[in-house]
């Protein structure tokens, strides 16, 4: 039996973004299930915000029509909500650039074929052909408190997925055209459109579910404060405590000694 800390691991580890699915059901029944559990994800004030629509059948193909049709179209898209900074800093845009490279070598798409990118990515209206195909809506109104809680419910969605041996990818492309999804699903318009998801059964015989995104090493995205740290101005500037001694041995470059300046945003990450 493996400890706790060890299933979670497994989990979250096993998990990556899958963009080729086997033409193979989800019984219903486990979808039900699913939100259920993914449904336990905390929320402020648990106000549980969000809808997950299930699309199917004639609801589905009729939405990846009019949405590929809008893209091909070039309709520019209008999002409800800003999901990327933009301008985009230019140690974010590294990662993101570092994430397209790792799924368009995945798929031998050279850097300059636009046509193969394109390929791709007009393969988001299509849930890449997943069996189970999700939408992702959040009620009006809503600050950044209920898309953060909408995000946890999504990454338990994917791990409970992930639990039952299926995969998953969210898609952000999905809510490039929201008035283009609420007209043909005919959601109300009090809904915002936030994200698609991809769910079913891998294909481990499709290059694409070869590509992996790394993540940056944990030092970069944590900070220890101690009683004896001081922040002047605020935060741009402070001193940091040495390492507690439980950890140091695991080693964190970021660690200041005492007048350092601190990296908050490290070049080439
Ligand atoms: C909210 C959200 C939206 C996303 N939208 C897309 C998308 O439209 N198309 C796509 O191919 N991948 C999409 N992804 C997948 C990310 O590119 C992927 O999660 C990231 O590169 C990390 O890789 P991993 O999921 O394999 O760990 C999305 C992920 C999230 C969380």
């Amino acid at each position: 039996m493996d400890e706790p800390q060890d299933c979670y691991r497994t989990l979250a580890q096993g998990r990556h973004s899958v963009r080729a699915f086997l033409p193979r059901t989800v019984p219903e029944e486990w979808i039900a299930r699913m939100l259920e559990q993914a449904r336990l994800a905390p929320s402020g004030a648990n106000l549980q915000p969000g809808h997950f629509w299930q699309i199917t059948g004639k609801a589905r193909a009729a939405l990846t029509t009019a949405l590929s049709h809008a893209w091909e179209a070039g309709e520019p898209a209008r999002e409800d909500y800003a999901y990327f900074p933009a301008p985009m800093p230019m140690h974010l845009r590294k990662r993101q650039v570092a994430a397209a490279q790792a799924l368009y070598t995945s798929l031998g798409v050279a850097r300059g074929d636009a046509a193969g990118r394109q390929r791709q990515f007009a393969r988001n209206f299509t849930f890449f052909e997943a069996p189970v195909a999700l939408v992702v809506t959040l009620e009006r109104g809503f600050g950044g408190g209920g898309f953060m809680d909408l995000g946890l419910c999504l990454h338990a969605l994917m791990l409970a997925a992930q639990a039952r041996g299926l995969a998953s990818c969210a898609i952000g492309a999905l809510a490039s055209y929201p008035d283009v999804v609420r007209e043909v699903l005919q959601l109300p318009r009090s809904e915002l459109v936030v994200c698609g998801m991809a769910l079913g059964w891998p294909d481990p015989q499709a290059p694409v579910n070869g590509a992996r995104t790394p993540r940056l090493p944990w030092p970069t995205i944590s900070r220890y404060l101690s009683d004896e740290r001081w922040l002047i101005g605020g935060g741009s500037t402070c001193r940091m405590s040495p390492l507690p001694e439980q950890v140091r041995h695991l080693g964190h470059p970021l660690f200041l000694q005492r007048g350092e300046q601190p990296h908050l945003a490290p070049a080439g990450l």
